[in-house]
């Protein structure tokens, strides 16, 4: 498929829109070379720096990054005190490239849970770029499917209980607007890092009818080529939503 790129060029093939990543391997890439592993968590910023900075070049139009989900408090506390560390600089050093690429960066997630400082520094890079018309990133922090099903069906409850909503109104838009952020569109790819086969709760509702990328490179090594090898395997993809006929997306 093509389309025409911002420059008027045509022929430049068309990204997938909405794309969603679970940045893994970044232990498994320090143990490798015999380094420590909160030394792979600060390789793997470059790697966010990059392919964000690569899908907004390329007009994706929105990237969601699992950075740390509500399971992950389980981790040793130096490793999850290394983790926030990283994640406070990274909104802070990024706010220049963020807006030089304007890109509007927002969150999904238990945010309360985060320590505070990381919650400021948060909330400072969100209303900076709220105005900015280009990709919109988002962070997966202390985030989880089914703590987000979970903390919908009880604002939904409330809603009810308060009689604000019928309960045989409710269907799935329903649900949808009291997910963390209803404007996540479903993502068109996800790609998984490090070779998982799996979800490890991430997305559960929005990724329904998404196409699954695994590639065994670990997220410290993941720059544009391979993103660029995920975007080639996505556009020859099949989408048929049920049906028995191609959707263009
Ligand atoms: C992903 O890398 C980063 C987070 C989950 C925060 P891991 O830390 O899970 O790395 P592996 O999977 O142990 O190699
Ligand atoms: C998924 O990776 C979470 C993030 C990338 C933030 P994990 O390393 O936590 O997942 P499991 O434990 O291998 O399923
Ligand atoms: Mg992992």
């Amino acid at each position: 498929m093509t389309s025409r790129a911002k420059d008027g060029s045509v022929g430049a093939p068309k990204p997938p829109a909405h794309v969603a990543i679970i940045m893994d391997g970044n232990g498994r890439w320090a143990q490798q070379r015999g380094l420590a592993r909160v030394l792979g968590h600060r390789r793997g910023i470059e790697s966010v720096r990059r392919i964000t900075t690569e899908c907004a070049r390329l007009h994706c139009s929105s990237l969601t990054l699992y950075a740390f989900s509500v399971e992950n408090w389980k981790r040793p506390k130096t490793e999850i005190r290394v983790l926030m560390n990283l994640l406070r600089k990274f909104l802070i050093d990024e706010r220049p490239t963020i807006m030089e690429n304007r890109i509007r960066l927002t969150s999904i997630g238990r945010i309360d849970d985060l320590p505070i400082e990381v919650v400021r520094e948060l909330r400072k890079t969100e209303q900076m770029s709220a105005r900015n018309d280009g990709m919109v990133l988002r962070l997966a922090l202390s985030y989880g499917g089914r703590a987000e099903l979970a903390d919908a069906v009880k604002r939904i409850a409330r809603e009810v209980e308060a009689g604000r909503l019928d309960p045989d109104a409710i269907d799935e838009e329903t649900i949808r607007a009291f997910l963390y952020d209803p404007e996540l569109p479903d993502p068109d790819l996800l790609i998984r890092t490090a070779g998982e086969m799996r979800f490890s709760n991430f997305l559960l509702w929005q990724v329904s009818y998404t196409e699954l990328y695994v590639t065994q490179v670990c997220w410290p090594d993941f720059r544009e080529p391979e993103l660029a090898a995920a975007f080639e395997d996505y556009r020859r993809r099949v989408r048929k939503f049920g049906g028995l006929t191609k959707v263009a997306t």
